[in-house]
């Protein structure tokens, strides 16, 4: 199977917006992702077909980032930090939630709903640890409770698609940190922000 129409020529867009076709080969494979939500073998010819470049060049940055699927994923993606600063919070008390649930990392759930992964580097939210992305959006401050409710109500953690408790973007971090609802990749950055502020 060839890509669809509209991926092929979101493709060829971003391919021309760089002198060298190859400078296209990780937002293709983005934009692949996006829309297929995993990178199949296929793909990977397709992709050089449209950059002139060979299928195990295309191969070789896709297998190098661990953010690429190469095989199919639930509907949702957890990607649950293990490192230094989430591991002194309790980030294992989190994994071992997730491995009782679903399975070991890299595992999705039965109903195909979610998948999970642990990570191999910082997520760059330690101080708000133990940290995970859900479909790239922060979920801090984790504990086993929240990450079973998080399974339960996974689509009130998505930015803009709250509803059990106030119907809006980042419902739940909102009403245990703050008064005014943001969403936890809002609030990471606008912290984050201040915190590079403070160092100048
Ligand atoms: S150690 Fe987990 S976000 Fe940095």
């Amino acid at each position: 199977m060839t890509f669809t129409d509209s991926l092929r020529s979101t493709i060829t867009a971003l391919r021309d917006r760089y002198p060298q076709p190859r400078s296209a080969v990780i937002p293709a494979l983005w934009a692949v992702q996006e829309e297929e939500g995993f990178i199949s073998a296929e793909r990977f010819a397709d992709i050089a077909e449209l950059l002139s470049i060979t299928p195990s060049e295309v191969e070789s940055v896709a297998t190098f980032y661990s953010m690429f699927a190469l095989k199919p994923r639930g509907k949702h993606f957890l990607l649950v930090c293990t490192n230094v600063s989430c591991a002194l919070r309790g980030s294992d008390d989190i994994v071992e939630r997730l491995e009782t649930r679903i399975g070991p990392s890299g595992s999705t759930s039965a109903d195909g709903s979610v998948t999970w992964e642990r990570t191999i580097e910082c997520l760059g939210a330690c101080g708000y640890g133990p940290a995970m992305q859900l479909d790239h959006h922060f979920v801090e401050n984790l504990t086993p409770d929240k990450v079973v409710d998080l399974l339960e109500h996974t689509e009130n953690y998505l930015p803009g698609k709250g509803s059990a408790h106030h119907g809006k973007p980042g419902a739940h971090e909102a009403h245990e940190h703050h008064s005014e609802p943001t969403s936890e990749h809002e609030e990471s950055d606008s912290k984050k922000s201040r915190r590079r502020s403070s160092k100048r």
